[in-house]
């Protein structure tokens, strides 16, 4: 048997209001100067207003300071120009507010500021981690679960790719989920990043690397998820689906530590290729996914079934599944994500171009059954 490691270290404060605590989480953390990287989108909401009132209005560019230049997909200038701003208003801790993107320049960010020469290519071979300051991760989305991500997905310069940097290192220091800080989220918003979080929690339950403390906590987060989302998606200001879908969020990225599966491989070159919102491709792609699997695994979904409420003990292993992919297929229905590629821009001139990064991505390659680069065509050809 070979070895695995299990690891869960993030400390969270949830609950609602939780952001007016972010002062007093500083002062613990002996962070006095913090810079906020976040995008120019967030400025004007509520969600930044509170973390405002909460670190003290008056204090702006006095006692803590702003980076806003994050891009939707961050770039390495992104990077570069939050650990500038760290630098010249002599700061000491970064507190990441927003969804993926300001988290993960935030995190990154802390590289740089150690050495601005650094150059982020290289950070396989030659970063230094130790000593980076601490970050503070304050989600305003519910789907990526970057705030306890121990990596960070920047488009290098070079390669002109979505590059992932990874390193436990990377992790935050503290994580608020406050859920007042995503009522604004727009339903069509709310249900993209909502199955991106229940699509983490089903591929990373089903890809077969043995960690059942992340299987437990992948299905735990599918029984909040489908209880929680189309609430959240009928009314915003339901500050318990919110909540719930926040936490279920972190969870699903936790899991993930596991790995992910074919529906992440199909959907990351949409979003490179096509611009599409990354929940969005995962819903999009979900369903014919399962059933790729569920037809070379036959009895993959049960569990996945039965906490989403379903009684499966007694059915055969491919009624289970059927039911299970039933019931996903629909309440990505119901949440206005049911729709084919090409009511969204992908038409098939862009096929071998997808086929081909969807091949190159590492997802698949955890997936619960071998995937090969026809099955990549096939189930493109699917969902177009
Ligand atoms: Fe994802």
């Amino acid at each position: 048997m070979s070895s695995t490691v299990f690891s869960f270290p993030t400390a969270t404060v949830f609950g609602a209001g939780a952001i007016s605590e972010v002062a007093e989480r500083l002062k613990q953390l002996r962070v006095a100067r913090p810079l906020v990287v976040t995008d120019a989108g967030l400025l004007s909401t509520p969600a930044f207003q509170a973390l405002a009132r909460a670190l003290g209005d008056q204090d702006r560019d006095r006692r803590w300071f702003v980076y806003s230049g994050v891009h939707a997909n961050p770039v390495q200038n992104d990077v570069r120009e939050a650990a500038a701003h760290f630098r010249r208003y002599k700061c000491d801790g970064v507190i990441g507010l927003g969804g993926g993107s300001p988290l993960d320049v935030g995190k990154a960010a802390r590289l740089l500021v150690k050495r601005p020469d650094f150059k982020l290519e290289k950070f396989y071979e030659e970063a230094d981690w130790s000593g980076l300051v601490p970050f503070i991760a304050i989600p305003t989305t519910a789907g990526t679960g970057s705030e306890v991500g121990r990596s960070s997905v920047i488009t290098l310069d070079a390669t002109q790719r979505k590059t992932v940097l990874f390193h436990p290192k990377l992790l935050a220091r503290l994580v608020i989920l406050d859920p007042e800080l995503t009522i604004g989220l727009p339903p069509k918003l709310t249900a993209a990043t909502g199955a991106d979080a229940l699509t983490h929690c089903i591929e990373s339950y089903t890809c077969p690397v043995f960690h059942p403390m992340c299987d437990g906590i992948a299905l735990e987060g599918i029984h909040l998820i489908v209880d929680a989302l189309p609430r959240a998606y009928r009314d915003g200001k339901d500050m318990d689906a919110r909540g719930k879908m926040l936490v279920a969020a972190a969870m699903g990225a936790v899991a993930f530590q596991k790995d992910l599966g074919v529906v992440h491989s199909l959907a990351h070159p949409l979003s490179t290729l096509c611009h599409m919102h990354h929940g969005l491709a995962n819903a999009l792609c979900l369903v014919a996914g399962m059933k790729f699997c569920a037809a070379r695994k036959p009895g993959l979904y049960r569990r996945v079934g039965i906490a989403c409420g379903l009684d499966l003990n007694r059915s055969t292993d491919s009624d289970a599944d059927q039911a299970t992919i039933g019931f996903i297929s629909e309440l990505l229905a119901s949440l206005g994500l049911k729709a084919k590629l090409s009511e969204h821009g992908v038409s098939k001139v862009n096929l071998d171009d997808l086929v081909a990064q969807a091949f190159d991505d590492p997802c698949h390659k955890t997936n619960a059954v071998p995937v090969t680069r026809e099955d990549l065509r096939n189930l493109y050809l699917e969902v177009l």
